[in-house]
C-alpha cells in the first residue's frame, strides 16, 4: 500500500511538472490578443462579413436602381412590415412623417439618417427583418432609391449607384455632432 502510494506521488510529480515545462514552453500572448488558438481567416472568408459602406460612400458595391424598380420589390418584400407605401405598418414609416427641421414629432429617414450611404449599409445588412443579408446589392440601391425619392430627396427618375448615392444630401446633415471626425 506504501509502495503503492508513493509511486502513485511520484507520477502526479511528474505530470505536473511536465505540463509545467509544457505550460512555460507555451508563447507567450500579447497583451489583448488570443492565446494562438484558432487559425488566421482567409480574405476571401472575410469578405461576406466586410461589407461596411463609408458616409463617403467608400465600400458601396457596383450596381444601380431606380425608384420604380424599388417599388416593386419593396411590396414584395418590406410593404408586410413598412406599409405599402412605406407610410409604416407593424414597424415604423420610411416615407413620410413630421417636419424636418426638429426631432419633436419623431424621429424619420428623412430627419434623423444623415448620410444616404448609411441608409444603403443598414438596408443590406439589417433587412428585411426576417432575412437579413438576402437582399442583393441592385436591390438595395433600388429600394434605397425607392425610400429617397418616397421622402422626396431625390427625383423619381433618378437612378442610385455608388456616384449618385453619396451625391445625396440629408436635410439634417449638419446638425449632427460628429464623434469622430477624424475617422470619417
Ligand atoms: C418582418 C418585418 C420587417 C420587414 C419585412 C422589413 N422590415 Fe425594415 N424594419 C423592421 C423593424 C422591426 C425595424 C426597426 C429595427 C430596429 O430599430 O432595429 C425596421 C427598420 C428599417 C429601417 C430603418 C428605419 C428608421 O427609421 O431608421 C429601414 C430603412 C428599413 N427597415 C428598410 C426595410 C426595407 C427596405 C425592407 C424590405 C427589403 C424592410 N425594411 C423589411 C421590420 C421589417
Amino acid at each position: 500500500m506504501f509502495t503503492h502510494d508513493r509511486a502513485a506521488r511520484a507520477a502526479m510529480l511528474l505530470l505536473s511538472l511536465t505540463c509545467g515545462a509544457a505550460l512555460a514552453q507555451a508563447p507567450t500572448p500579447a497583451p489583448g490578443l488570443s492565446p494562438g488558438l484558432g487559425k488566421p481567416i482567409s480574405l476571401e472568408d472575410l469578405a461576406p462579413w466586410d461589407i461596411s459602406i463609408m458616409p463617403d460612400g467608400t465600400g458601396l458595391p457596383p450596381g444601380g436602381g431606380t425608384p420604380a424598380q424599388g417599388a416593386a420589390i419593396f411590396t414584395e418584400k418590406c410593404a408586410l412590415c413598412h406599409g405599402d407605401k412605406g407610410q409604416g405598418g407593424i414597424a415604423g414609416a420610411l416615407v413620410g412623417g413630421p417636419p424636418r427641421a426638429s426631432l419633436d414629432g419623431g424621429k424619420t429617414i428623412a430627419n434623423f439618417w444623415p448620410y444616404a450611404t448609411v441608409l444603403f449599409d443598414f438596408t443590406r445588412r439589417a433587412m428585411p427583418f426576417n432575412a437579413p443579408g438576402s437582399l442583393s446589392n441592385t436591390e438595395v440601391y433600388a429600394l434605397s432609391a425607392f425610400i429617397l425619392a418616397g421622402n422626396k430627396l431625390i427625383g423619381e427618375n433618378e437612378t442610385m449607384d455608388a456616384a449618385s448615392l453619396p451625391k445625396v444630401k440629408m436635410p439634417n446633415r449638419d446638425n449632427f455632432i460628429v464623434r469622430f471626425p477624424e475617422r470619417i
